[in-house]
């Protein structure tokens, strides 16, 4: 399957950081070493490789040609979503607005994260939730 191929060309490496608690480790944890958020929400830089100055601030050039929103909790523009928001979109792929989730992120939700467990979710959503804000204008 394309979807899992592209998800798994890059194997991430993880320290847990001992000011967190268990949870957030647990979601910080998930989203490198399964979910593969920042494969698409992170842009690249010339060497292929992700950008971590900007660490899931979206990039206009991801998997198939869609841009991947700025996903920190950047004021501008970023999202500004709570946990419950995240966790409620990333289970059924519907938005704080009530649009539903496009694209490979529709996909993402439908094959894989819809499966995980209502612990791991929140524990993902909690992980993105505190991401450092990075602002980083997307489309338009
Ligand atoms: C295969 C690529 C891919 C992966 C993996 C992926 N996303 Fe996405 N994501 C997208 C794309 C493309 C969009 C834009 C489509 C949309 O908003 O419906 C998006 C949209 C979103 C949005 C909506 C943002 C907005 O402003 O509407 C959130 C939140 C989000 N992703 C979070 C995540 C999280 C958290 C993960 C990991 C658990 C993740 N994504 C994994 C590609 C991906």
């Amino acid at each position: 399957m394309r979807f899992w191929k592209l998800l798994y060309f890059d194997e991430g490496e993880f320290a847990a950081d001992d000011n967190q608690d268990g949870e957030w480790n647990r979601g910080a944890y998930l989203v490198t070493a399964l979910a593969h958020c920042g494969e698409c929400h992170t842009p690249r830089n010339i060497a292929g490789g992700l950008d971590r100055d900007l660490w899931m601030a979206g990039t206009e050039d991801g998997p198939e040609g869609d841009a991947a929103p700025n996903i920190t909790p950047a004021p501008a523009t970023g999202i500004g979503w709570s946990v419950d928001q995240l966790t409620f979109f990333l289970k059924k792929g519907t938005k704080p607005d009530w649009e539903e989730a496009d694209g490979v992120m529709g996909e993402a939700i439908a094959d894989s994260y819809e499966f995980l467990t209502e612990e791991d979710i929140r524990a993902i959503a909690r992980y993105i939730n505190t991401l450092p804000a990075i602002e980083n204008h997307i489309g338009g």
